[in-house]
């Protein structure tokens, strides 16, 4: 038996409670104890008569889910620690304590009829069904519809009316997958909200049976749906303006123009790829990043007019086969200019290069590819930020591509740390488990309402911990952060470049 436990639970009757409170109870503790153990001796020790669900105790049944300082857990499966703060999950009518209501959960789920459907009589013929796909339907059969995706889903907290949510769109998943259940469930997938989901990868982090849901789910949903043909007008037109203007906006390519007067060569062994949102949108902060990577002694190159696009919005959109061909000729055109090393400020970018690349086009030789907050802050000692920037309380967004996607948390917090006078204060929600700006999943271009929703969950919490300027590393993040502000946030919006060329 080890140190005793605190544990905080929350409590609330609504049959008798006008509101909930917080109760902290002592647990006696002993090596790998669960969680579910630990109530059931707050139970048996204090009397306490906490309300919980548990079943299998297997990681089965997928109904002890609870939410653990702030994360949804299963209470059979995940360890009890001193100080652990236990309370319902979000989104669904307490009963009571720990429990809620799953009916609205479990109505939605027999609604969508998660059994196989099909138009003919499946017993007169037979039917070859490929191992691969197979595969792909037992990835989402691994469900146990444990609600924890539900918990964590920025764009159900934006909205929960216009997207149903991960848990569902897997169900669908497994049951578009599989050839033979006919029953037309990419089309359901479209009309509960498919491209509403900003791909973000909130719901894989804490799924408990490891489910790529915004990988294998939903991307593989939205190919099959640009194979298909199923999908809304601006689509289209974002792959075919990718296609034939070099971006997914509709605009005349002039990506070029924002480095008039710069001076910089067209190719070299380092190059500085811009993206197209930086290149149309954010042209003085494009300018301020050669000028930092100058500093630290990179002298770049870049593509101007020849820059294609990454083409990660349109893989969002369920375009492959575009996706691929443009990657292709991408690639190409940084080995014919002799390119080693890649340089971008932009997370959707450096994303594609490093996971979406690889994956879609393996084998292919590649340069090495960079956010340039990690060039920055590998080379930090070049780089001297005198100016004090005294009062300025900076909390930073952790963007989905970069951060959860890439891994990349530290460099850019390096950077801020070193603007003097300036405070970092951390939001709920950072790192591995921050929220989506709104813009991912290439809503920004498909849904731009619902994208500022989403990203007005974030401002609130930015605010909530008093910033006064929320810094990201991505164009996206900060053109869509920018336009969910309202007035009176007192709040900010800023890119790692550009705070960092004011405080040098
Ligand atoms: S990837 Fe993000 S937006 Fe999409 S279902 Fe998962 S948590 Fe929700
Ligand atoms: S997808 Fe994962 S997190 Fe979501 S309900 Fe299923 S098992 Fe739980
Ligand atoms: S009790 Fe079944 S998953 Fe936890």
């Amino acid at each position: 038996m080890s140190e005793p436990l605190k544990i905080k639970v929350f409590r609330y009757d609504p049959q008798v409670d006008t509101e909930p409170r917080y109760e902290e109870y002592s647990v006696d503790h002993y090596e790998g104890m669960r969680i579910w153990r630990a109530i059931d001796n707050v139970n048996e020790k204090h009397s306490a008569n906490i309300a919980w669900r548990l079943s299998c105790r297997e990681y089965l049944c997928g109904s002890c889910t609870i939410m653990v300082n702030g994360k949804p857990k299963l209470a059979c499966k995940e360890p009890a620690e001193d100080g652990m703060v236990l309370e319902p999950l979000p989104y669904f009518p307490v009963i009571k304590d720990l429990v809620i209501d799953r009916e609205i959960a479990d109505s939605r789920y027999q609604k969508l009829k998660p059994w196989l459907l099909r138009q003919d009589d499946i017993s007169k013929r037979q039917m070859k069904v490929h191992q691969s796909e197979v595969a792909k339907t037992r990835d989402m059969s691994a469900c146990i519809g444990c609600l924890a995706c539900l918990a964590v889903c920025p764009t159900i907290k934006g909205s929960w009316d216009v997207f149903i949510g991960p848990m569902y769109q897997t169900q669908l998943a497994r049951s578009a997958f599989n050839p033979l259940d006919t029953a037309g469930r990419v089309s359901e997938a479209v009309r509960y909200g498919l491209f509403n989901c900003t791909q973000c990868g909130a719901c894989a982090e804490v799924c408990p049976k490891n489910i790529d849901i915004p990988g294998k789910a939903i991307e593989r949903l939205r190919i099959i749906c640009s194979d298909e043909q199923i999908c809304y007008p601006i689509h289209d037109e974002v792959i075919e303006s990718v296609k034939w203007n070099a971006n997914p906006f509709g605009r005349e390519n002039t990506k070029g123009r924002w480095a008039e007067g710069l001076d910089l060569p067209k190719a070299g062994k380092t190059l500085f790829y811009t993206g197209c949102l930086s290149a149309f949108e954010f042209g003085e902060m494009l300018r301020a990043s050669v000028q930092l990577l100058r500093q630290v002694g990179k002298s770049v190159a870049y593509l101007a007019e020849d820059e294609l696009c990454c083409s990660e919005p349109v893989l969002r959109l369920g375009g492959e086969h575009e996706f691929i061909k443009n990657g292709r000729d991408l690639i190409g055109r940084f080995h014919q200019r002799g390119v080693e090393e890649v340089i971008t400020g932009c997370s959707e970018c450096y994303r594609a290069f490093t996971i979406d690349y690889p994956k879609y086009l393996p084998g292919v030789e590649m340069p090495q590819f960079f956010h340039i907050s990690q060039v920055l802050a590998e080379n930090k000692d070049k780089l001297v930020a005198n100016k004090e920037m005294k009062g300025l309380k900076i909390t930073y967004h952790d963007p989905c591509r970069l951060g959860r996607n890439c891994g990349v948390y530290e460099a850019p917090r390096e950077l801020i740390r070193m603007v003097k006078g300036a405070e970092l204060v951390e939001m709920e929600r950072t790192r591995e488990e921050s929220i989506c700006c709104g813009a991912g999943g290439s809503m920004k271009l498909s849904n731009d309402t619902l994208a500022k929703d989403v990203g007005r969950v974030r401002i609130e919490h930015a605010k909530n911990v008093g910033g006064s300027a929320i810094v990201s590393c991505c164009p996206w993040c900060e053109q869509n952060l920018q336009q969910s502000l309202e007035e009176g946030d007192g709040l900010k919006v800023m890119n790692i470049v550009e705070l960092f060329s004011q405080a040098l």
